[in-house]
């Protein structure tokens, strides 16, 4: 089987290109990254010619435009990424009978009553969870497609983007680091990300999954669980809400995703924090990009 990972370089990407290549042939893609493949989302024709070129089995797509602030200041630019990029890898699917697993987020939702299940109704209150619905509902058109959803993912990322690897930044540097405490999610380790998107694929499912871990805790919690494992000060954690943080884009204040199909269906139990941290603390040399 061959796999294409788009974004490999990514946070997501980097764990799943080097598990899937535990024991398969895989591809990776980066904007930049010379290790990988180029493949530029927005570039459509360029785009479609490489994947026939490359004619994966399988297309693994976390790649995208993440930063929520960006994407509202810039609806257009980021949703020829995110949204039409996206299609565009479905149409390309469709006709070469690929199989696609895309990853989308919580940030679907508006937050008024999560965590939320698969069949909730979502209602996005940012351009990045509009531009994520959009593209979900290109990739449920595509018979066999993976739709998965997460929720604040964490793990070591040395390009230091995610709210952990921040939050470890500040620590270190002995700087305080303010944390909202009336944004909720279901905190999810990046490993156990990674081993149930391959175990969805071998199990030959399909449609969508809320990949997420079993705590429903605000970013503020989330914080003093990391300082409580990791040994760092609590005190340098402040707790503030939403406004104080001058967030361009809304976040959802009770977001979060309940992961109780995939659990049944993969027969896996996903990490809580406190395992999740304490598996970080147990890798500290592991680098998860390439
Ligand atoms: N992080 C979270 O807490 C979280 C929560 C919920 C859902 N998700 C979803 O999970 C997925 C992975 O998130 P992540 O945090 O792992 O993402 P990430 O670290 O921001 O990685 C995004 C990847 O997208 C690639 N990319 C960006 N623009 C591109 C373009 N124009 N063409 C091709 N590739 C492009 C980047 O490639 P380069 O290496 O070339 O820069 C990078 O590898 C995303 O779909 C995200 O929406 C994430």
């Amino acid at each position: 089987m061959k796999i294409l990972v788009i974004g490999a370089g990514g946070f997501t990407g980097s764990y799943l290109f080097r598990l899937l290549s535990e024991k398969y042939e895989v591809i990776g893609t980066s904007t930049h990254n010379k290790s990988f493949e180029k493949l530029e989302l927005s570039q459509f024709n360029e785009t479609y010619k490489k994947l026939k070129k490359i004619s994966p089995d399988v297309i693994y797509l976390p790649a995208g435009i993440t930063n929520m602030d960006y994407i509202e200041n810039n609806p257009m630019n980021t949703r020829k990424i995110n949204v039409l990029g996206a299609a565009n890898i479905v149409n390309y699917c469709k006709e070469s009978n690929c199989r696609m697993v895309f990853f989308s987020s919580d940030a679907i939702f508006d937050g008024k009553s999560g965590p939320y299940s698969e069949n909730s109704n979502p209602n996005p209150i940012s351009e990045y969870g509009r531009q994520k619905l959009e593209a979900e509902n290109f990739v449920k058109k595509l018979k066999n497609s993976l739709i998965i959803r997460t929720s604040s993912l964490y793990g070591w990322d040395n390009r230091n983007l995610n709210f952990i690897s921040r939050l470890i930044g500040s620590l270190k540097s002995n700087m305080e680091f303010k944390a909202p405490t009336n944004q909720f999610y279901t905190p999810t380790y990046v490993v156990d990300l990674a081993y149930a998107a391959l175990k969805l694929l071998e199990k030959d499912l399909a449609g969508t999954y809320n990949i997420a871990g079993p705590d429903f805790m605000s970013r503020h919690q989330i914080a003093l669980n990391f300082c409580k494992v990791f040994g760092f000060k609590k005190e340098l954690v402040a707790p503030v809400k939403s406004p104080q943080l001058g967030q361009t884009a809304k976040r959802p204040q009770y977001a979060g995703l309940i992961n109780k199909k995939a659990e049944k269906e993969l027969g896996i139990k996903f990490r809580s924090l406190k395992e999740g941290l304490k598996d970080m603390l147990k890798n500290q040399n592991f680098n998860g990009v390439k």
